[in-house]
C-alpha cells in the first residue's frame, strides 16, 4: 500500500493527495509549487512578503520606492504612516501569479497560501487586495493561514471567483474551526478543504511554545473528522506536521484524512529558494537543534534552528522598505524591543535586542532558518558526497518518494557524480 492508492476530491476534481505546504518568504517558489502541480498534487506559492518576493524575481523596485517614500521616517518608532500603495500590493501579486499560473503544465493546482498575520499596516485592506489579486490572476485556491481568519471570506464575498475558487483553512483545533465555520456560514460559504496542521510543523504554530509537545496531529486529525461527521459536513481534511515518508501519509488516509500538506522534506529540493549552504544547514541539523521560540513579533510560536542567523540581529527596524507586520496603528514587536534594546550596547555599540526578531528581513534574508520537527531526518533522505556536503534532490524525486515508498522506505535521489 503506497499513497498513489488514493486520491483527493475537490470539487470533483481528482488530484495525488500531496499538498506540497506555502513556505514564505519564496522558500516554496513557483518552481516548487510548479514541480507538484506536474506530477498532480497542489504545490503552493506564498505571498508573504510579496512586492519584495517580486523584485527579486522580476527586477522590479517596490521595496527600494517604498523605502525612498518614506526615508524621512526611518529613525521614528513612530511606523503608522508607512503605508503600502494598495494598487501596487495588487500589482505585484497579479504579476507573481500570473507568472507561476502561465506556467502550468500538469493536472495539478496552484494554491496561494495567505497569511492573515501579515497585517501590513492595514490588515483588512492588504488582505482584500491580497486575495482579490491572486483570483484575477487565475490561482486556482487560496489557503488561509496563519490566523482564525474569521473576516477573510467576508472580504472576498463580493468577488466574482468567491464560489469557483478553491478555498481552504489551516487550523489547529477543531474550536478554531468551529469558529471559523460559523463565519463562513453568514456569506453561505463553507470551505472546500480543512488542513489540520499540528505540532510538529514548521513556520508558526497554533500552539504555545509550553505545551506544543502535548498535542498530537493524529488526536486533532481524528476529532475533525469526527467533528465534521457530527456536522453532516462533507469537507475533506488535509493533514500537516511531521509526515516524513509515505508511508506516515498512507496511515492518515487510512484514518480518513483526504490528502497530506508536507513542507520540510522540500526545504532542500533544489527548486526551493534557501541558498544552498542554508539547506545544508537544514540537512545536518540535530534534534537538539531544533527550537520553538517566541522570537516572531506576530506572538505565535515558531519552530526554527537556533543557529538561525536573525535570532542576533539587533538591526534598526526596516519597517519603512519592509514593514509587512505592522498591526493597524504601525506596531511590531521588534521595534518596541529594539527601543528598549537601545540601552543595551555592546562594547563595539552593537544593539542587542532580547526577545523579538526583525522577522520581515530575517526571512528577506533566508536568515530565519524555520523548519519542521523532523528537520534532523533530512539526512536519511539524500547521499553524502565525498567532499562531505550533501547532495541537492530535485523536488520530483521527493514527491514521487512521498507517492511510491512503501514500510517507511525513503527513496534517495540517484548519487550524483561530483567533478
Ligand atoms: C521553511 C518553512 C516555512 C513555512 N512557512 C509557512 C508559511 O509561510 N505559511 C504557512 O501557513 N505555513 C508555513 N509553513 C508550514 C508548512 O506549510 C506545512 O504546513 C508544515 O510545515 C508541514 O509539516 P512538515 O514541515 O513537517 O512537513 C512552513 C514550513 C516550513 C518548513
Amino acid at each position: 500500500m503506497n499513497l498513489n492508492n488514493f486520491r483527493l476530491n475537490l470539487g470533483g476534481k481528482e488530484y495525488v493527495p500531496i499538498m506540497i505546504g506555502g513556505m514564505g518568504v519564496n522558500i516554496s517558489t513557483t518552481e516548487l509549487a510548479l514541480s507538484a502541480e506536474r506530477l498532480g498534487g497542489i504545490g503552493h506559492i506564498s505571498d508573504a512578503e510579496g512586492m519584495f518576493v517580486c523584485d527579486q524575481i522580476f527586477g522590479t523596485t517596490y521595496t527600494n520606492d517604498k523605502r525612498k517614500r518614506y526615508a524621512a521616517n526611518v529613525n521614528n518608532s513612530d511606523k503608522s504612516i508607512v503605508q503600502f500603495d494598495l494598487e501596487q500590493v495588487a500589482e505585484a501579486q497579479k504579476r507573481y501569479v500570473t507568472h507561476t499560473i502561465s506556467q502550468k503544465s500538469g493536472n495539478g493546482a496552484i494554491f496561494m497560501n495567505c497569511m492573515e498575520k501579515l497585517t501590513m499596516n492595514n490588515s483588512a485592506a492588504t488582505l482584500k487586495v491580497r486575495m482579490e489579486a491572486a483570483m484575477d490572476a487565475g490561482i486556482d485556491g487560496i489557503t488561509l493561514a496563519a490566523g482564525l481568519n474569521l473576516r477573510s471570506l467576508e472580504l472576498i464575498s463580493e468577488h466574482e471567483r468567491f464560489r469557483d475558487v478553491k478555498l481552504g483553512i489551516i487550523i489547529s483545533s477543531v474550536r478554531a474551526l468551529s469558529i471559523f465555520l460559523k463565519r463562513a456560514v453568514r456569506v453561505n460559504r463553507l470551505p472546500d478543504y480543512v488542513v489540520v496542521e499540528g505540532p510538529l510543523a514548521g513556520g508558526h504554530l497554533g500552539f504555545s511554545p509550553t505545551d506544543w509537545a502535548s498535542f498530537s496531529l493524529k488526536s486533532i486529525v481524528t476529532e475533525t473528522i469526527d467533528f465534521l461527521k457530527k456536522e453532516n459536513l462533507d469537507i475533506p481534511v488535509i493533514a500537516a506536521g511531521g509526515i516524513f515518508t509515505g508511508s506516515d501519509a498512507v496511515e492518515y488516509m487510512q484514518m480518513g484524512s483526504s490528502g497530506v500538506q508536507v513542507a520540510t522534506r522540500f526545504t532542500i529540493a533544489r527548486e526551493a529558494g534557501l541558498p544552498y549552504e542554508v539547506k545544508q544547514h537544514y540537512i545536518n541539523a540535530s534534534d537538539e537543534d531544533v527550537v520553538v521560540n517566541t522570537a516572531s513579533p506576530t506572538g505565535y510560536a515558531m519552530r526554527m534552528l537556533r543557529q538561525s542567523p536573525t535570532l542576533k540581529y539587533g538591526m534598526k527596524p526596516n519597517c519603512e522598505g519592509l514593514g509587512y507586520l505592522l498591526d493597524n496603528d504601525g506596531k511590531c514587536a521588534y521595534i518596541d524591543a529594539f527601543y528598549q534594546g537601545q540601552g543595551s550596547r555592546s562594547a563595539e555599540g552593537r544593539v542587542t535586542v532580547d526577545g523579538p526578531t526583525c522577522l520581515c528581513t530575517g526571512m528577506a534574508r533566508y536568515d530565519c532558518w524555520t523548519c519542521g520537527s523532523t528537520v534532523s531526518r533530512l539526512k536519511e533522505t539524500t547521499n553524502r558526497l565525498p567532499d562531505g556536503t550533501w547532495q541537492i534532490p530535485a523536488a520530483e524525486e521527493i514527491f514521487l518518494d512521498y507517492l511510491l515508498s512503501e514500510g517507511h522506505s525513503i527513496r534517495r535521489p540517484a548519487p550524483e557524480k561530483q567533478s
